[in-house]
């Protein structure tokens, strides 16, 4: 039924002329550019022969060149799992060490065509520990096949699946229920398997579930109706995936096209790259360009050297305007009668994807289409149980968890819920430092009342108050271990500008703590958040006309530069109180390193709680050489 590899070798081999196997070669070409691509997922653990389903379905849709069929035959006598049959998941499982520790590891994705689609699938883990791989996987997948096993039922881990799947808005899952020969295929099992799944998945809001009987080890319902299960009516597993139809919402859609590029080769030309994500256009049709809200119609449609009519979602091409309006990168340009919503406040669905927990109030990249802003966590709501779909209160997202939260933009952004338009709602969350992607997105809504609250004009301003104070407001933020001298020194330089009229203000780590902060202790979760407000405070008070000075040991970068950034230029001073953990430890004043060292006092900065020294402070004072004295006039200096 395939048109396979195999045979088209077979039918160059056979050509009589040269003429005529370059239009072979030519029409397999042809053929296979006209297919549409269908993309799936495949979720299930090992023990559910996921593997080994896709294993056979390539070897039956004959992608399997020759050779390798000899090494997997080879290797099926030596692994010896399936008594001298071939075993399909070892061509799955690829990589060596996953197959000497028989489980599957990463993300494996499989080409593979029939003569109706070309098919990219991917193979995905199954633990808990792999939910961020399933995310990889699956975030481009129109399909999800999540496999269960006759024998065991519907699974808490069928359930994890299933909720993923359904966090990455796939519409269309096939329920292949695998093994049917280990339970006589039996139509009464898999009646109830069906029934208790469909129970299970009713929240989830899938629009169709397709149950399928299947045994992948023998080949039941794969490629070939299986005469086993005279009693089922549906299409075979590969009928399914040649024939479901996934695209049309995406076609349906009103045209968004981010802008990824501009592309101004010369002065007569300039045009727009990228891909559009959803619709179409025509040349001539009426544009709007988001956020800026500016309007134009489209004059060309270009691609390579052709001028197209007009362009459909996913095709990547130039878009030129009937006038001149300024677009960069990251604008989207959307159907001027249906254009989106912009935004910076939203509730979002969070995957947290690195081993560094996500925290309220830090500052990532937030990557979305083209596009890339400063975000941060304003909220986390909850987290869920993936297991059970259970909501938990917490402070900070790891690894693997799943959460739902509010994120505050600084910059407004074109969107669309992700629902509505996964290439408008998906985002990805950067760490500013190392640049890893630390967390995938997807919009639920933006956050209205938010956004309604505007900054009020008010007449006395900074500039009025400094002048009135005889000097500006700033904060000097001193940074470092506790016991390095932070207070000692805030305290006595207060004293020299207080004298001189300076009005000052002493933010103080142990002092904030017992009133405005009493809510918070020092896990890196309460640290993020005690920064936060200290640096919000400090921005009032430095507005109020203040020489604020900070005294908190502020361990991580990140927070002090959210702080920095609070700020004017010049107005944020940061002053890295630098002594040495073994002299710091030697003061001790208040005894607390000698707890945290008997082990009374948990997440002890320096000792088992990390501090991140300053990389560019504008002052350095190290209290193990300076006396109190050089480091006021120091501090007087930076005034
Ligand atoms: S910060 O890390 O969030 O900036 P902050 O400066 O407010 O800390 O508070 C530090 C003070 O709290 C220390 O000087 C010390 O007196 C006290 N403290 C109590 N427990 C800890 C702890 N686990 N780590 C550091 N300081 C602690």
């Amino acid at each position: 039924m395939n048109t396979s590899v195999n045979e088209v070798k077979n039918q160059i081999t056979n050509a009589a002329t040269q003429a005529e196997l370059i239009q072979k070669v030519d029409d397999y070409i042809e053929a296979q550019s006209k297919l549409d691509l269908l993309r799936f997922i495949t979720c299930g653990s090992v023990d559910d022969g996921k593997s080994t389903l896709i294993g056979r379905m390539l070897y039956e849709a004959q992608m399997i060149f020759e050779d390798q069929v000899t090494s997997l035959r080879s290797d099926s006598k030596r692994m010896g799992t399936q008594g001298g049959d071939i075993d399909f998941a070892l061509l799955v499982d690829g990589l060596a060490a996953e197959r000497e520790q028989g489980i599957t590891i990463d993300v494996a994705y499989r080409f593979f065509n029939t003569d109706r689609r070309k098919f990219i699938v991917a193979d995905t883990p199954g633990h808990e520990q792999y939910t961020r791989n399933m995310v990889t996987g699956a975030s481009n997948a129109d399909v999800a096949v999540i496999l269960v096993d006759a024998s065991q039922g519907v699974l808490s881990q069928t359930r994890r699946h299933s909720f993923v799947v359904s966090l990455l808005g796939i519409k269309h899952v096939v329920l292949a229920v695998n093994k049917m020969d280990l339970v006589g295929f039996k139509q009464s099992v898999f009646d109830e398997l069906v029934a208790s799944y469909e129970a299970f998945a009713e929240k989830l809001e899938f629009e169709t579930i397709t149950a399928i009987p299947l045994s992948a080890l023998k080949g039941d319902n794969v490629i070939e109706r299986s005469k086993n299960t005279g009693w089922y009516r549906g299409p075979t597993l590969l009928g399914y995936l040649e024939t479901v139809e996934v695209r049309q919402a995406q076609l349906d859609h009103a045209f968004r096209f981010p802008v990824q590029w501009v592309n101004r080769p010369n002065a007569d030309f300039r045009g727009f790259s990228g891909t559009v994500v959803a619709g179409t256009a025509a040349r001539g049709d009426s544009i709007r360009v988001l956020p800026s809200g500016e309007m134009a119609h489209i004059k060309d449609i270009v691609l390579y050297q052709d001028n197209l009519q007009q362009c459909v979602a996913d095709q990547a091409v130039t878009i030129t305007l009937d006038r001149e309006i300024d677009i960069s990168r990251g604008d989207v340009i959307v159907a001027a009668d249906a254009p989106c919503e912009v935004s910076d406040q939203f509730e979002v669905t969070l995957v947290w994807m690195a081993a560094e927990e996500g925290f309220i109030g830090r500052s990532y990249w937030l990557k979305i289409g083209t596009q890339r802003v400063k975000a941060s966590i304003t909220d986390i709501k909850f987290k869920y149980d993936v297991n059970t779909l259970e909501q938990m209160s917490t402070k900070s997202l790891a690894l693997n968890e799943v959460g739902r939260v509010t994120m505050h933009l600084d910059t407004p952004i074109p969107f669309e819920a992700y629902r509505d338009c996964h290439g408008m709602g998906a985002f990805v969350l950067i760490d500013r430092y190392s640049h890893a992607t630390v967390s995938a997105g997807t919009i639920a809504f933006a956050l209205r009342r938010a956004s309604n609250v505007h900054t009020q004009a008010l007449t006395i301003d900074k500039a009025a108050r400094a002048e009135m104070n005889g000097h500006k407001g700033k904060v000097l933020w001193l940074t470092g271990l506790s016991g390095s001298g932070k207070s000692t020194i805030a305290n006595a330089t207060e004293q020299v500008l207080f004298q001189r009229g300076v009005h000052t203000y002493i933010l103080d780590g142990d002092n904030v703590r017992q009133g405005l902060n009493q809510d918070l202790g020092f896990t890196e979760a309460d640290r993020v958040e005690n920064i936060r407000r200290v640096a919000e405070v400090a921005k009032l008070m430095v507005d109020a006309g203040l020489v604020v000075i900070t005294a908190f040991i502020s361990p991580f970068r990140s927070e002090r530069d959210m702080a920095r950034s609070l700020f004017d230029e010049g107005d944020f001073i940061e002053v890295f109180v630098d002594t040495p953990l073994a002299t710091a430890e030697a003061r001790d004043p208040k005894g607390l390193y000698k707890k945290a060292r008997r082990g009374e006092l948990p997440h002890f900065t320096g000792i088992d709680s990390p501090y991140e020294a300053p990389q560019n402070p504008e002052a350095t004072l190290n209290t193990a050489t300076l006396t109190l004295e050089e480091c006021v006039v120091a501090m007087d200096k930076l005034i």
